[in-house]
């Protein structure tokens, strides 16, 4: 097989974030779950006659160079050369890319975790699951998530995972219209770092049930991203008028969740021209997740 078109890297929210403490290293350690939403950008992939990684789309304000995509690849290409003594060929990928930037959508950790699957695919580098999750987390701390595949109850710095039931739901997201580097946020003096960690026995019921009345459900990072970024506060304060309005990761994207996509339809139409809206449904499951267990090829 020499290609694998129209591959989706779906985006995800957090549905709640809370910052429990912080490694040696500067990382922070986390609580939080994860939901696969079924917007997402879409790449393609096609193997090359020699050995080069090349991304043939541009993506405004992300040089090829420092692309998630091509990094992840090159690292994988790596691999594969450290197991099999040779390189495997190269790959051209392109992107249609519809999620924004420092959204805190995961969009450039999902493509990379896209990337990897397809490449994975495409050059029979045998690498499991979890070698390609430990591959990819050097690049971002949310690779993990979408090579994970599933709802997740997320720790340490977002690698060890726990597949959860999430919510069947539809989302209102709102993209304030501005990008909020990770960084940004992580580093903020006044940031929540000592959120008491809770110990959550019973996955197999609502989580997010559970979550509320051991007192989560909260973004520890929201206050940072609204005081540094009031588009975010704006936006958050908007959508409040219809209930639970949160934003997602380090922002600038915030929700609400709905039970019926009417009313979800409904709210996209009240939002104010001068952000962009979109309803999203959660997605139980990672659409290229087959591609890991060997099952037909989507496309
Ligand atoms: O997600 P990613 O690994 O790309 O993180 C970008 C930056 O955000 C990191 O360099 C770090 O400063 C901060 N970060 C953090 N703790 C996390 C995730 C990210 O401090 N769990």
């Amino acid at each position: 097989m020499r290609s694998l078109h129209h591959c989706p890297a779906p985006a995800k929210l957090n549905l709640f974030l809370h910052v429990i403490g912080r490694r040696a290293d500067g990382y922070h350690l986390l609580q939080s779950v994860f939901q696969l939403i079924d917007r997402a950008d879409t790449l393609h992939f096609d193997l090359r006659d020699d050995e080069r990684i090349v991304r043939t789309t541009e993506v405004p304000g992300v040089p090829a160079e420092q692309d998630l995509i091509v990094r992840a690849l090159r690292l994988l290409q790596a691999e594969y050369a450290r197991r099999h003594g040779r390189l495997p060929p190269g790959i051209d990928v392109a992107v249609e890319k519809i999620l924004p930037m420092g959204g805190g959508l995961g969009g450039g950790s999902s493509d990379a975790a896209t990337a990897l699957m397809a490449a994975n695919h495409l050059w029979r580098a045998g690498l499991s699951q979890q070698e390609l999750m430990e591959l990819g987390l050097p690049l971002g701390a949310d690779i993990p998530f979408f090579l994970f595949g599933e709802t997740a109850f997320a720790e340490g710095v977002g690698e060890h995972l726990q597949a959860v039931q999430g919510p069947d739901c539809w989302y209102v997201v709102i993209e304030p219209g501005v990008a909020v580097p990770t960084p940004a946020i992580f580093s903020a003096p006044d940031l929540t770092r000592d959120s008491k960690a809770v110990i959550i026995a019973d996955f197999s019921s609502s989580l997010i049930s559970v979550a509320k009345e051991a007192g989560f459900g909260r973004n520890d990072l929201q206050d940072v991203a609204e005081r540094l970024f009031p588009p975010v506060a704006e936006a958050v304060a908007w959508l409040a008028r219809y209930g639970d309005a949160r934003m997602t990761g380090s922002g600038a994207c915030v929700f609400c969740a709905f039970t019926s996509e009417r009313e979800a339809n409904q709210v996209v139409a009240e939002v104010p021209g001068r952000w962009r809206a979109w309803k999203a449904q959660s997605l139980p499951r990672h659409p290229m997740k087959s591609l890991l267990q060997n099952q037909a090829v989507i496309e």
